[in-house]
């Protein structure tokens, strides 16, 4: 699960993933002597000694020297990504351990080679913790760090964003910004300055009135990475007399001081109970920016009978259209039915009710929370989910 919603999030690693696909091909690409490096790839791969040990001595000697200081050159070109360089690395160190086996001699070469590849391990170990500094920034639930387009912001030598996601959520229903503001989907609204500097995504609330301009204070959205973000994503560091004080401006409540030891209350994957926090009177969030709005809710509930050991559970409409949009789930996360075939590995994959569950609301881990009804037992007169008719 977690690593389903790691690599949707995360262009770095789609990119890394790419990049290891290209281990698979032999390279092709060096001019001169291509034969002897292929025949040899092949043999070093697929485990060929014999065959090996007849290459270098009959041909090495003259063409493995050139041959291994392309093969370094190639592998430190600066368009080299991390899998590729070391893949030829690699075969670098590999043809010279036979050259120095079967002609002797090279030994500077092979610590050339070692030394390279412990410098680019420790370099990539560095890149994967500055990308983890920003998973940090995420973990902490419905936090979004925004890095589309990464190379106009490195430019502009600003930060990626962060869009505390949760925060929002304190002042505002879903209903709010699903969907006329945003699509319910991560990189879909395809947030831009143009569009937010006429009056829309971010720029909707963000016009320097309601809250702070997108072309003032770059630091308050352009901040992953920085030691202000903290209180975005550390519970103990969160700045409740400032969301109290937005909160108050909008109509909205933030009884912070309901909070025992003004924490926030998470459950045990770190996630916050946001259930908890409203049957404490802690927050209420504004319905519509609009004054005429209509608040439809429907109040019935939908029992899903489980075919497993676990209990069953029960969907509890009133609960869920009070937030959130009917659109924001009919029809594309659900048809208006009793029919969805909803199954948990579907939801897995971020699809029925794990469009926002493990996303934005609290985890799967958590059967228990779901899966928290009695079998056998319908009292609270709910609807039945059927399922996939014919199945
Ligand atoms: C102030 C605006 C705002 C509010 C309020 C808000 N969201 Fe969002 N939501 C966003 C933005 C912005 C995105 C990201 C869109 C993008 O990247 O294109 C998003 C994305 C999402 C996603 C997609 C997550 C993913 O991993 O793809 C889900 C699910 C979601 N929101 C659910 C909710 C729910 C449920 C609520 C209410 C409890 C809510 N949102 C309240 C602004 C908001
Ligand atoms: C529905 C209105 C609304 C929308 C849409 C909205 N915001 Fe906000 N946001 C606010 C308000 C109100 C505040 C509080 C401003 C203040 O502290 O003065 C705020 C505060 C913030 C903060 C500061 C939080 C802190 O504690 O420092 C960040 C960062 C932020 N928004 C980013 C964004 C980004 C990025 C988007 C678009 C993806 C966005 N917001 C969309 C209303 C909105
Ligand atoms: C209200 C939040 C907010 C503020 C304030 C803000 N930005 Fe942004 N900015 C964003 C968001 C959201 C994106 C889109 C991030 C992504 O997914 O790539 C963005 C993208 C950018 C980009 C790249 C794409 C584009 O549309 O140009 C640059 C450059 C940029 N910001 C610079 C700035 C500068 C400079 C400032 C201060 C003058 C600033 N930003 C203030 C939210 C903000
Ligand atoms: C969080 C997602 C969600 C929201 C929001 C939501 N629904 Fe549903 N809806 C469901 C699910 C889940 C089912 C049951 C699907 C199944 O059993 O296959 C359902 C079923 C239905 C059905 C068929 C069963 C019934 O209750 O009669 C109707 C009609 C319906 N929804 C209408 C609405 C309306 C109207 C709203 C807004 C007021 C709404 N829904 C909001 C998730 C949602
Ligand atoms: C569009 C987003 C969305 C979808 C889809 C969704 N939920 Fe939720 N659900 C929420 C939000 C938001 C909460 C509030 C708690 C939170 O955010 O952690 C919630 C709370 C709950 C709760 C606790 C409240 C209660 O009713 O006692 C249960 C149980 C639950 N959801 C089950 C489901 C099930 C089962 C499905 C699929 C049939 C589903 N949800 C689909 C957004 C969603
Ligand atoms: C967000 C709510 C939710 C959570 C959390 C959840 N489930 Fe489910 N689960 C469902 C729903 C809804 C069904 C559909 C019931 C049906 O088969 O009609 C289901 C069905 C199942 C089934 C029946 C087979 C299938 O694939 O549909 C199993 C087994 C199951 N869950 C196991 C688990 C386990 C184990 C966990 C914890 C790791 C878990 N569930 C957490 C909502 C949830």
């Amino acid at each position: 699960m977690i690593q389903i919603s790691l690599i949707h999030s995360d262009a770095f690693l789609r990119l890394y993933l790419i990049s290891l696909l290209l281990v698979i091909f032999p390279d092709l690409s060096s001019a001169g002597n291509e034969g002897f490096r292929e025949q040899f790839i092949k043999n070093y791969k697929t485990f060929q000694f014999k065959a090996q040990e007849e290459l270098i001595r009959e041909k090495g000697a003259e063409i493995m020297p050139g041959e291994m200081r392309a093969l370094i050159d190639e592998a430190m070109a600066d368009n080299k990504g991390f899998n590729r360089r070391m893949y030829l690395l690699d075969i670098a160190s590999a043809m010279a351990s036979g050259y120095q086996h079967w002609h002797g001699g090279g030994e500077d070469l092979i610590k050339e080679i070692e030394t390279l590849i412990k410098t680019e391990l420790k370099l990539e170990e560095q890149r994967v913790a500055r990308l983890m500094k920003w998973r940090k920034e995420e973990r902490f639930l419905g936090n979004f760090v925004m890095k589309e387009h990464m190379a106009n912001m490195k430019k502009a030598g600003v930060a990626p964003v962060i869009y505390p996601h949760w925060v929002h959520r304190i002042w505002f229903e879903c209903k709010v910004c699903h969907q006329d503001i945003f699509i319910m989907n991560r990189w879909r609204t395809h947030i831009s300055h143009a569009n937010m500097e006429a009056g829309k995504q971010c720029g909707v609330c963000h016009d320097g009135k309601m809250a702070f301009g997108v072309d003032d204070e770059c630091d308050r959205c352009h901040l992953a990475g920085k030691n202000e973000a903290e209180r975005l994503h550390h519970a103990d560091k969160v700045d409740h007399a400032r969301i109290k004080k937005v909160a108050d401006n909008l109509g909205a409540e933030w009884n912070y001081d309901k909070l025992s030891g003004k924490k926030l209350p998470v459950d045990r994957f770190g996630f916050i109970d946001w259930l908890k926090l409203k049957k404490m009177g802690v927050f209420k969030p504004i319905h519509s920016l609009q004054e005429d709005f209509n608040h439809e809710v429907r109040d019935n509930k939908i029992l899903f009978k489980s075919k497993g050991k676990l209990k069953n559970v029960l969907f509890d409409h009133k609960v869920h259209s009070s937030w959130i949009n009917c659109t924001s789930c009919h029809p594309e996360v659900f048809r208006k039915t009793l029919t969805n075939d909803v199954k948990m590995v579907r939801m897995a994959k971020g699809r029925f009710c794990g469009y926002c569950h493990g996303r934005v609301s609290f985890t799967f881990a958590d059967c228990n929370r779901c899966h928290s009804q009695e079998k056998g037992t319908n009292e609270s007169g709910a609807m039945l989910h059927i399922g996939a008719v014919g199945k």
